[in-house]
């Protein structure tokens, strides 16, 4: 972090199990990018837009759940991608519905044109807003919305 980076408003992007292989994963799905590819596109937008960023990845559920509940200290938003925790983690929704920040849920590929059981997101409810389907820029939009949303 830069020393002029210390009063801007932070940004916590989560991102959830095996998106570590992203680069190996289908890139038809998840398209081309490497996550460390991915994070320096989403810290170059984030600091466009005036915010600073802590980004994680976790392939654990307890691991996610820790840093949304230090989120609620330290953040302004959250993006998350959960992953395929999206489709069963009732924990994870939880520990989002008690964050009273701003939480996208963000996915690179269409999870509502794929098989049934990714149809189906267990935390997108208790997320002010999901975005899916637009690969990298998935993250970027989710920035894009936190953006406008927390200067309003
Ligand atoms: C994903 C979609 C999930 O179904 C899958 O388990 C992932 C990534 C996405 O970004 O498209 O790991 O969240």
């Amino acid at each position: 972090m830069n020393k002029a980076d210390v009063n801007k408003p932070k940004i916590c992007v989560i991102h959830g199990p095996n998106l570590n292989m992203l680069g190996s994963r289908d890139k038809q799905q998840y398209g081309n990018l490497t996550l460390d590819k991915l994070n320096k596109l989403i810290r170059n937008k984030a600091r466009e837009s005036g915010f600073e960023t802590s980004i994680y990845q976790f392939n654990s559920e307890e691991k996610i759940i820790k840093a949304l509940q230090r989120s609620r200290k330290t953040c302004a938003g959250v993006i998350i991608n959960p992953a395929a925790y999206t489709h069963y983690s009732y924990a994870i929704r939880d520990a989002i519905e008690l964050l009273s920040i701003p939480v996208v849920e963000v996915h690179l590929s269409n999870i509502y044109e794929r098989e049934d059981f990714r149809k189906i997101s267990v935390t997108k409810d208790v997320c002010t807003k999901q975005i899916y389907g637009k690969k990298e820029n998935s993250y970027l939009d989710a920035i894009t919305f936190l953006s406008e949303t927390l200067t309003k």
